[in-house]
């Protein structure tokens, strides 16, 4: 048996290995009630994302589906989906909608919504219980974490000499809305007393919430407690198959306080407590539906902590957030959200209503598909092809990647060994990708460029006396690794390198004279 697993490469760089080898997520995650159905999957959901060059799909498994009955568990529906994944040439990343799911418990078995007394619920200061079960309710964690394992042990029983399944997901965009903390009596008893010892050890502080995260202590406090029952669910899962397993986390967002945006998730700043809390959780993930994309990324990649996009805006500008994910944050693997729609009619799309774009927190503009199948396919399909260069230069100053970060983000400076390389990106507009790309520097003056909507000039070194010139320019694909050129570009094409909507890649030998 070869299990997934989340190791350093010989760099040191976080990889996910799939049967010993490297394996990158070229992703999108299904809308929530797609994987209900098999004959909808099979009819909506496959050949959609047929051509989108992807490998793998992120699909939610229900604990209301697959223990209708207390105790009595079918995974049958698990199976079917599987199968449906081999048969379409796909690998899956599973997500565990158990107790949890957007700050909710939407998808408990019905046995467990209606019994309130055994399985209790959050409550809010003000004494108003909200539909998320209490983190401190022992006997649902114990249920959820009792399935948990039961669906590891299947997905071992078939799955453990194909790997189909990559990774799972455990819960979903955790945390409490609408209060900072639970009120119920036993989180009110938790709260008073010292924090955890291993908390301790790593803040070097000792005392109770209050006197240690002093203002912060409700989120701290709610981090750690989610932290510990999802972490504890992980581990359990991982004992009797070690899956990677992860949280993913609703933003810390305007109006940016806790309760506004789920207190207790695993954001930025509470990322911290919940390593300590959760040791069997593999890495923390960002769902990011904010403008400010890149940012995200760069804040969840961590010399601890891989980068892995489970969901993230699905307009056109997702294709150069992909790049920069692979290039600059060798990222594990890139999801954008609702991928059955991408290749839609971009008028028949169901947007979510805007009070629910409200609700979520979600900057409605993420759900425009004006140019993403296309411009995100041609991604992929370049970085499946680019795979044994990035192995190779990832980690190395011989490989550069940028994208346009804002709005006020006009380009960037690259520096190589011998030349120096300006980047200006082009303004943004609906339905294009933004100002992105990959450089790799192959020889002192051999380089290959990928890119979209930015223009390239190269340049001398300050203290180089001597000009730069382009010797060759050559557009063409990188396939496995080498680069195969296609047209010499001379004369009227030479004036410029310039990156258009649709990624492209040029190999460019440079002197000086
Ligand atoms: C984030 C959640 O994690 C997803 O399941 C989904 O609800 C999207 N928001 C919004 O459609």
């Amino acid at each position: 048996m070869t299990t997934p697993i989340i190791r350093r490469d010989e760099k040191g760089i976080l990889t996910l290995y799939v049967k010993n080898r490297p394996f990158f997520i070229y992703g999108g995650e299904i809308h929530n009630s797609s994987a209900s159905d098999s004959e909808y999957m099979e009819r909506e959901v496959w050949p959609a994302v047929e051509g989108l060059h992807m490998n793998t799909i992120l699909a939610p498994v229900y604990w209301e589906l697959l223990e209708e009955k207390e105790g009595v568990y079918d995974f049958s529906s698990v199976g079917g989906l599987i199968n449906q994944a081999r048969a379409h040439h796909m690998h899956l990343v599973l997500l565990w909608f158990g107790l949890w799911k957007n700050a909710e418990s939407m998808y408990i078995p019905g046995w467990m919504k209606k019994d309130t007394q055994k399985y209790f619920r959050v409550e809010k200061k003000s004494g108003e219980k909200i539909p998320v079960v209490s983190p401190f309710c022992k006997e649902a964690i114990e249920k959820d974490r009792s399935c948990f394992r039961a669906l590891m042990k299947y997905l071992r029983s078939i799955d453990e000499e194909k790997n189909t399944v990559v990774m799972m997901q455990v819960e979903n965009e955790v945390g409490i809305l609408g209060d900072a903390r639970d009120y119920c009596a036993a989180a009110n008893e938790a709260f008073e007393k010292q924090i955890p010892s291993e908390l301790s050890d790593v803040t070097g502080k000792k005392g109770t919430w209050r006197e240690v995260f002093e203002e912060g202590a409700e989120e701290a406090f709610m981090a750690w407690s989610f932290g510990r029952t999802v972490g504890e669910i992980a581990s359990s899962g991982k004992e009797i198959y070690p899956l990677p397993c992860y949280a993913n986390a609703w933003l810390k967002q305007y109006p940016w306080y806790p309760g506004s945006y789920p207190s207790g998730g695993p954001v930025i700043s509470m990322q911290q407590i919940w390593k300590t809390a959760a040791p069997g959780l593999d890495l923390f993930a960002p769902d990011i539906y904010v403008p400010y994309c890149a940012d995200i990324m760069d804040a969840y990649q961590t010399e601890k902590n891989p980068l892995f996009v489970p969901e993230i805006r699905k307009d056109a500008v997702t294709a150069s957030y992909c790049m920069y994910a692979f290039g600059s944050k060798y990222a594990i693997g890139y999801s954008p959200f609702g991928i059955e729609e991408l290749t839609k009619d971009p008028n028949a799309v169901d947007r979510p209503p805007l009070e629910v774009m409200r609700a979520l927190n979600i900057d409605p503009t993420a759900f425009e598909i004006e140019g993403s199948a296309e411009i995100l396919s041609e991604t992929y399909k370049i970085l499946k092809e680019m795979e044994p260069l990035l192995l190779q230069l990832r980690g190395t100053v011989h490989l550069n990647s940028f994208v346009r970060h804002g709005e006020n983000d006009f380009g960037t400076f690259v520096r190589f060994s011998r030349y120096n390389m300006q980047v200006a990106y082009e303004p943004r507009s609906g339905g294009n990708p933004l100002g992105a790309g990959i450089i790799m520097e192959l020889s002192e003056n051999e380089f290959l460029l990928t890119g979209t909507m930015c223009r390239i000039s190269f340049l001398s070194k300050p203290d180089d006396a001597e000009k730069t010139e382009i010797l060759r320019l050559e557009e063409g694909n990188i396939i496995d690794g080498h680069f195969e050129r296609k047209r010499v570009l001379n004369g009227d094409e030479k004036m410029s390198v310039r990156f258009g909507r649709i990624p492209e890649t040029y190999r460019v030998v440079l002197y000086r004279y």
